[in-house]
């Protein structure tokens, strides 16, 4: 069972240890400690406060296994793009599918989204397996639009709207 509550700031630890993983190609993780997630995760009210950001971490039967998200566009504020991690061990149950669908009907319903984005690079086939499996559609090939490891990269964007 996949539940989303708000970002704890002692959700810390367990989002460092996950996030440390290598095998997280294409995902540009900013964070270098423990301490950084923490004070990363200290701005998350503000960042609600503020009609920018809405976190939150994903349990799977309790546990915590990854984190989601809506970042709303500030010169477009009917826009929102989402972004999530799993960790390793939990790939392939369809737990961002599940995370993804609630993330959704939050940004639709409660903060009244209209428009909802999902943006990958086109190697990314788990991300782009959940952005179809969720009902995004397909709208092209955004050039140069996401900074990874210092080069600017291509992105696919899936979108909803209602
Ligand atoms: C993308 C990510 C969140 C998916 O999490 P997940 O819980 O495994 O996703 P789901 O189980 O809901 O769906 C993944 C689907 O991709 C498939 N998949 C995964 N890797 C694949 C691959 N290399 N080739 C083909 N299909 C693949 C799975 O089989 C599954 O499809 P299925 O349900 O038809 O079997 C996870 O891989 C992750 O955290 N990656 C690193 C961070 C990241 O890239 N985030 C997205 C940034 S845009």
């Amino acid at each position: 069972m996949v539940e989303l509550r708000y970002q704890r700031v002692s959700d810390a630890e367990r989002f460092f240890e996950i996030l440390s993983n290598p095998n997280f190609e294409f995902f540009e993780v900013n964070i270098k400690s423990v301490e950084e997630e923490r004070e990363w995760l200290k701005k998350n009210y503000e960042k609600r406060e503020k009609n920018q950001e809405y976190n939150y971490t994903i349990l799977y039967q309790g546990e915590i296994v990854g984190a989601c998200g809506v970042m709303v566009d500030q010169h477009r504020e009917h826009i929102g793009e989402m972004g999530y991690f799993i960790d390793e061990e939990y790939w392939g149950k369809g737990i961002a599918t599940e995370a993804v669908k609630k993330l959704e009907k939050i940004a639709f319903e409660e903060l009244e989204l209209i428009r909802l984005e999902i943006r990958m690079e086109p190697e990314n086939t788990a991300s782009i397996k959940v952005a179809e499996k969720c009902g995004y559609s397909k709208e092209g090939l955004v050039k140069k639009a996401y900074l990874r490891d210092g080069v600017y990269r291509d992105c696919l964007l899936y979108a909803k709207v209602r």
